[in-house]
């Protein structure tokens, strides 16, 4: 069942015919991409389609070559991946930010140790400094039972799960997340499905991810950007993007293969 949409608000998140060549290759071409408050946002498309590329800019790891960024009235087209985060918007999970010495509880506190520039011996964790903030993000992300285990020890699961409390200590607005199901069990994709689902009911966090997993894309997605060869090919909800014949030619596939 599809999740009921927020309410229309003003974005969070516009991406204004952005532009990303890598040499003559144009990885993305004049694409413009808007996130709402709340919304649960997913990009597919095939390989190379400029999905990572386009999430990248936002993020801020990538500086476009044509076009701006904005959050909210704010222009942040050329403002650095850090600050960005400051801001609100947590990066994907795509380059784990585990240290895997340290226990899971001490992970969430060195995220918040960082998270509030409180840099006094941050390797010297007493256990008491954000101890209850870190329990209370471990139990949201439903691990506070493994808090004692070291971060290199987690099963993938439980690691995507501790990921996403590190980036929950930052109280971001905005998720992004590259392919955040990717590699897990199916009993492992529901329970992230459900984080991301509850963040957005919840907590109004907007989410924006990438996903092969065409299923719970429609299942979980309050609108799909359609991604192909660097261009925004459809931008809709579930119910138009699976009736749009340009998505079942290039992307879905034709005749009895379709998957939608
Ligand atoms: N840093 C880079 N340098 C050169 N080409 C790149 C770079 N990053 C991505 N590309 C190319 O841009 C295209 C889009 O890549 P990507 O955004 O990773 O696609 P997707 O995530 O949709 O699979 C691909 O053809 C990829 O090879
Ligand atoms: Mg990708």
């Amino acid at each position: 069942m599809t999740a009921p949409s927020p309410s229309p608000s003003p974005a969070i998140v516009s991406v204004t015919s952005v532009s990303m060549h890598f040499g003559g290759f144009r990885a993305l071409d004049d694409v413009s991409i808007d996130l709402q408050r709340g919304e649960i946002h997913a990009i597919i498309g095939p390989n190379g389609a400029g999905k990572s590329t386009l999430l990248n800019v936002i993020s801020g790891l990538l500086r476009p070559t044509r076009g701006d960024v904005h959050y909210g009235d704010q222009r942040i087209t050329h403002v650095p991946p850090h600050r960005r985060a400051r801001l609100g918007i947590a990066r994907s999970f795509q380059i784990t930010s585990i240290f895997t010495g340290f226990t899971v509880h001490q992970n969430v506190q060195l995220a918040l140790l960082a998270q509030r520039g409180d840099c006094r011996h941050p390797f010297r964790l007493t256990g008491e400094r954000y101890r209850d903030e870190a329990h209370e993000l471990l139990a949201r992300v439903q691990i506070a039972g493994m808090g004692a285990r070291m971060g290199g020890e987690l099963a993938a699961g439980d690691r995507k799960r501790l990921e996403f409390a590190i980036a929950l200590a930052g109280d971001p607005q905005v998720l992004l997340l590259d392919e955040p199901t990717a590699g897990m069990s199916g009993a492992e994709r529901e329970i992230v499905v459900g984080i991301i689902r509850s963040l957005s009911a919840e907590r109004q966090i907007s989410v924006l991810f990438t996903e092969h997993d065409i299923d719970m894309v429609f299942d979980n997605a309050h609108r799909i950007t359609v991604m192909h060869q660097g261009r925004r090919l459809v931008q809709g909800t579930p119910a138009a993007v699976r009736s749009d014949p340009r998505v079942r030619d290039v992307y879905l596939g034709e005749g009895d293969d379709a998957h939608v």
